[in-house]
């Protein structure tokens, strides 16, 4: 669906935990901007390789759209994109090209403290909230087991507490939060971490060689970083 284009556009983070790296890793890749006064678009001066800076929720959107060629964003938010997209019969619109090495963090299941953890068969008949229910529902459907899923888009961690879930599913990355709510982990339904998200075609314009170009270069930063 993208229309022919002679520059590259990157969505990343805007603010949140990979807006940092990102602007970071692609700084390393020889890529420099001229900010502009609202900050949402940065035109690009090295190359013509500009960046959009949006919630990276909607990254995946962007880039199925070919509103964007390139976006940085969680695998959790690309798979669970992806999987809302094949429930309703579309076909993948991106793909993940480059897992980045930061932005680590796992997309887990947490219970009260206080239960005991007896595996997947115990969540029979209980409402789970989430931001990821279609990661949810697959998985459970793969473990065979029939639970509700109660869709929140924050502050899932509370949920327990105020009646409205058993438990939760939701990222975790130091566990602080969990600990906070009394919530402990108990199940690994994704590991996630930040990746280049990119088109499933290939450019056929001028986009094709700065494409190479960049991924090149991102290859020999993410070598000299292992
Ligand atoms: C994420 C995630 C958890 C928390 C986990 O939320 O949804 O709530 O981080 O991190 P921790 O294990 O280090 O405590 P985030 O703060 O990014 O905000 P969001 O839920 O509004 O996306
Ligand atoms: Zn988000
Ligand atoms: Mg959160």
């Amino acid at each position: 669906a993208s229309a022919t284009r002679d520059r590259l556009r990157i969505a990343i983070q805007k603010s949140g935990r990979l807006a940092e790296p990102a602007r970071a890793l692609l700084s390393a890749c020889g890529l420099s901007w001229r900010e502009s006064r609202d900050k949402l678009f940065c035109y690009g001066e090295s190359l013509p390789v500009d960046l959009l800076l949006v919630r990276d929720d909607d990254i995946p959107g962007l880039i199925a759209d070919g509103v964007c060629d390139f976006g940085v964003v969680g695998r959790n938010e690309l798979d669970e994109q992806a999987g809302e997209r094949a429930r309703i019969g579309l076909p993948p619109a991106y793909r993940e090209l480059r897992a980045l090495g930061f932005g680590a963090c796992r997309l887990m299941l947490a219970i009260p403290e206080s239960w005991d953890w007896q595996g997947p068969a115990q969540l029979q008949g209980l409402r789970i909230a989430t931001s990821y229910p279609a990661i949810l529902a697959n998985w459970l459907q793969a473990q065979g087991v029939d639970a509700s899923v109660v869709e929140l888009s924050g502050s899932v961690e509370i949920a327990p507490k105020l009646g409205t879930a058993d438990l939760i599913c939701d990222l975790v990355s130091s566990g602080a939060t969990l600990a906070a709510n009394q919530l402990k982990p108990v199940e690994t339904l994704l590991q996630s971490e930040a990746v280049l998200a990119g088109p499933v075609r290939e450019f056929d314009d001028s986009r094709a060689g700065l494409a190479a170009m960049l991924l090149r270069r991102m290859d020999g930063v993410l070598k000299v970083k292992d």
